[in-house]
């Protein structure tokens, strides 16, 4: 399975032209990474410029939503089947900032669903909003988990990715960031929700990621001791050089970070 780099740029950055540079650096620093599918999601009206910038890296190119709806009367939505123009594969849904706005596990579900059934795959967001003693995170992971699994077949999870973003880590400091102990039990709590309802060797083929305050520093650790298959990627994706260097420490060998974030 392929190792996942996200950089979900959300409402950023303020101009097209900011937007132009920043994915020519992401394609110089990254256009011929072949050990990590690095994806980026502009906001939807820098596609277009975007686009063609990557065409000739392998840098893949996604979008930080979509449209549970695949065509009609939806002011202001975008449908999954209107992003094979600019060949973007994969679309973020559901989105903690997303599903602060009102989305419920059950429309998540359904973005998730349309996006497959269009060729795009679903980058599903999942997490808790907050840690408590009694461990009623599980049950709300679990919630979120379900509800995406009862709209999915067994042949859609090789094409499904879920990131698993706690909100309290989001946005804030390496040091304010989830331990790599805490992510390995979630992301065996997760496998197993799937695993129950689609088998060992299904459950297999899913690939899952962390995101919330990950840069260069955390990046190795998340991967070797966290057990994802990737990271999902907010501010520190804005920063070309510090969006490389966490490549570069996630695909690093097993206990070598430090060689492939160029220190002695
Ligand atoms: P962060 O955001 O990396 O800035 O914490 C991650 C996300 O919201 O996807």
């Amino acid at each position: 399975m392929s190792t996942y780099i996200i950089a979900n740029w959300k409402m950023n950055p303020a101009t097209l032209a900011e937007a132009k540079r920043l994915a020519v650096g992401v394609k110089k620093a990254l256009g011929k990474e072949k050990r990590a599918t690095v994806v980026v999601c502009p906001p939807f009206p820098y596609l277009a410029t975007v686009a063609p910038e990557l065409k000739s890296s392998t840098v893949a190119l996604g979008v930080q939503d979509i449209s549970a709806e695949p065509k009609g009367a939806y002011t202001g939505q975008v449908s999954a089947s209107m992003l094979t123009s600019w060949k973007t594969r994969y679309a973020i849904v559901g989105h903690s900032e997303r599903r602060a706005l009102g989305e419920t596990n059950e429309h998540v579900a359904a973005k998730a669903r349309t996006s497959l059934d269009s060729n795009v795959s679903p980058i599903v967001c999942v997490g808790e909003t907050e840690r408590t003693e009694d461990g009623t995170y599980y049950t709300f992971v679990a919630e979120e988990v379900r509800a995406l699994l009862a709209l999915l077949k067994r042949k859609d999870l090789k094409n499904v990715i879920i990131a698993y973003e706690p909100v309290w880590a989001i946005g804030k400091s390496a040091e304010e960031a989830m331990s790599p102990d805490a992510l390995f039990e979630m992301q065996l709590f997760i496998r197993k929700l799937v695993t129950e309802k689609f088998g060992r060797p299904a459950a297999a083929e899913l690939a899952i990621l962390y995101g919330g305050a990950v840069k260069h520093d955390n990046a190795a650790e998340f991967m070797r001791a966290g057990g994802v298959q990737g990271l999902l990627v907010g501010s520190a994706s804005l920063d070309t050089k510090e969006f490389a260097a966490i490549v570069a420490a996630a695909v690093a060998p097993q206990g070598k970070p430090e060689k492939a974030l160029g220190k002695k």
